[in-house]
C-alpha cells in the first residue's frame, strides 16, 4: 500500500510524526511525504522534522505565505501534479489548515481515497478559516479518524457516521512520546531563565488581525502576577509594533516541539489561542485560559481546566486569579490512535 501524507503547518508535522512512526512498523506500506511549504521558516518547519525524526519530505511544494485563495490555489495545482506522478492508494491529511483542505480536495477530485485525521471538530464559528477547512475536508473525505466521542456525535449529526471511526487523539500519542524524548534532551534552564511563569502563544487570525483584541491580550499579559513567556509566531511578531507591552512579557522566537513540551511541563498555567496547546495543557494537567470566544475541545472546559475568555482583558485577569481546577479525566484515547488508523486503512484498502 502506498500512502501519501500531505502536511504544511507546524501542528501537522507533530501529528504526522506519530503516524509515520507507526507506518515504519508495517513493512508492506510505503509512505511518501508531501510538504506544501505553508510553513517554511526553519523554526516553523525544519526543526520539527529533525527533532521528531520525521523522514525528509519527498516533495516540498514551496507554496509559502499568500492570501487564503492564492495559497490554497497554488497548493491544489502543485499537489495534483505530484499525486498524478506517484499514484498513491490513499492520501492522509491532518487537522484544519489550508494544506489540509487543499490535500483532500485535490485527492478526491482525482478519485484517490482520502483519510482525514482529527475529523469532527467544530467551533461553530465560520469566521475562522480553520472551521471552513474542517467542515469541507470532513464532508469530502472517505475515512474520518475521530479523536473524541463528542466529535463522533457531531459527525453523526452531519450524516457522516458511516465514514467515521473513533481512534482517540494523535496529539495524545505524540505528547506521550515527546515527553519521553524531551526528558533526555533538554532541561528548563537550557531554554529559559524563568522558573515560575505562565506560558502563552498568540497567532490566530481573529486575534492578530484585530488591533483591539491584540491590544487587550497584551495589556492583560503585562498585568499578570507572573512573567508571561511567549514563544512568538512570525505572524504576530510582524504586528507587534501596534501594541504596547511591558517587562512582564518575555518574547522569544518560536521554539522546537520538544522544547515546547518542557516549557509546558514546567509552567503554572497556559494562555493561548492555539487548539493543540489547549489540549496538551489539559493532558499535562495545567490550567488553560483560551484567548478565543469558543473552543472545539470542549472536554477541556470541564471542572475549570480551561476557560474560553476571548480577548477580554478583565476576563483574562479574573480567570488567571481564579485557577483552581477540579477532578480530571482523560477524554483523548489510550495513546494508540496511530496504530488504529493504520490497521483500519490496511483493512479497508487491502
Ligand atoms: C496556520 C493554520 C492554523 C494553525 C497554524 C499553526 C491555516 C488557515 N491556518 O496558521 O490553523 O494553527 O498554521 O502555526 O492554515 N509566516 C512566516 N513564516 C512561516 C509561516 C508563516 O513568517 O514559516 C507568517 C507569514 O507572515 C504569513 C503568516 O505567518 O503570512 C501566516 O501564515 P499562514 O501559513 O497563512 O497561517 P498561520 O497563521 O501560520
Amino acid at each position: 500500500m502506498k500512502i501519501a501524507t500531505i502536511v504544511g503547518a507546524r501542528p501537522q508535522f507533530i501529528k504526522a510524526a506519530v503516524v509515520s512512526r507507526e507506518i515504519k512498523n508495517h513493512p508492506g506500506i510505503e509512505e511518501i511525504i508531501i510538504h506544501t511549504g505553508q510553513h517554511y521558516d526553519v523554526e516553523m518547519s525544519k526543526v520539527f522534522f529533525d527533532e521528531l525524526e520525521i523522514p525528509e519530505p519527498d516533495y516540498n511544494l514551496e507554496v509559502g505565505s499568500h492570501s487564503h485563495a492564492v495559497q490554497t490555489a497554488m497548493m491544489l495545482e502543485r499537489i495534483e501534479k505530484v499525486l498524478f506522478e506517484i499514484k498513491p492508494d490513499v492520501v492522509l491529511v491532518y487537522g484544519d489548515t489550508n494544506s489540509t483542505l487543499a490535500g483532500a480536495l485535490t485527492a478526491v477530485k482525482i478519485h484517490i481515497k482520502t483519510a482525514h485525521v482529527e475529523a469532527g471538530l467544530r467551533s461553530f464559528n465560520d469566521k475562522m478559516p480553520e472551521e471552513i477547512n474542517r467542515k469541507l475536508t470532513d464532508s469530502i473525505s472517505n475515512y474520518l479518524f475521530v479523536p473524541t466521542k463528542h466529535a463522533m456525535s457531531l459527525l453523526q449529526k452531519e450524516g457522516l457516521a458511516e465514514r467515521s471511526m473513533l481512534v482517540g487523539d494523535v496529539m495524545y500519542d505524540s505528547l506521550l512520546h515527546n515527553l519521553n524524548l524531551a526528558k533526555d534532551k533538554f532541561r528548563l534552564s537550557d531554554i529559559t531563565e524563568l522558573s515560575d511563569y505562565y506560558l502563552a502563544t498568540v497567532h490566530r487570525q481573529e486575534n492578530t488581525d484585530d488591533e483591539e483584541r491584540l491590544k487587550n491580550i497584551f495589556e492583560a499579559f503585562s498585568e499578570l502576577d507572573k512573567p508571561v513567556l511567549l514563544p512568538l509566531h512570525p505572524r504576530t511578531k510582524k504586528l507587534l509594533n501596534k501594541v504596547d507591552y511591558g517587562d512582564n512579557v518575555k518574547i522569544i522566537d518560536p521554539v522546537s516541539p520538544l522544547k515546547m513540551v518542557v516549557l509546558l511541563n514546567n509552567c503554572s498555567a497556559v494562555l493561548t489561542d492555539s487548539g493543540g496547546l489547549q489540549k496538551e495543557a489539559f493532558l499535562l494537567k495545567k490550567p488553560c485560559i483560551t484567548l478565543r470566544d469558543e473552543t472545539e475541545w470542549i472536554e477541556t472546559l470541564n471542572n475549570n481546566w480551561n476557560a474560553a475568555v476571548g480577548a477580554d482583558k478583565n476576563k483574562i485577569l479574573k480567570q488567571c486569579n481564579n485557577l483552581n481546577p477540579g477532578d480530571w479525566k482523560n477524554y483523548y484515547g489510550d495513546g494508540k490512535s496511530a496504530e488504529k488508523i493504520i490497521n483500519h486503512l490496511k483493512e479497508v484498502l487491502r
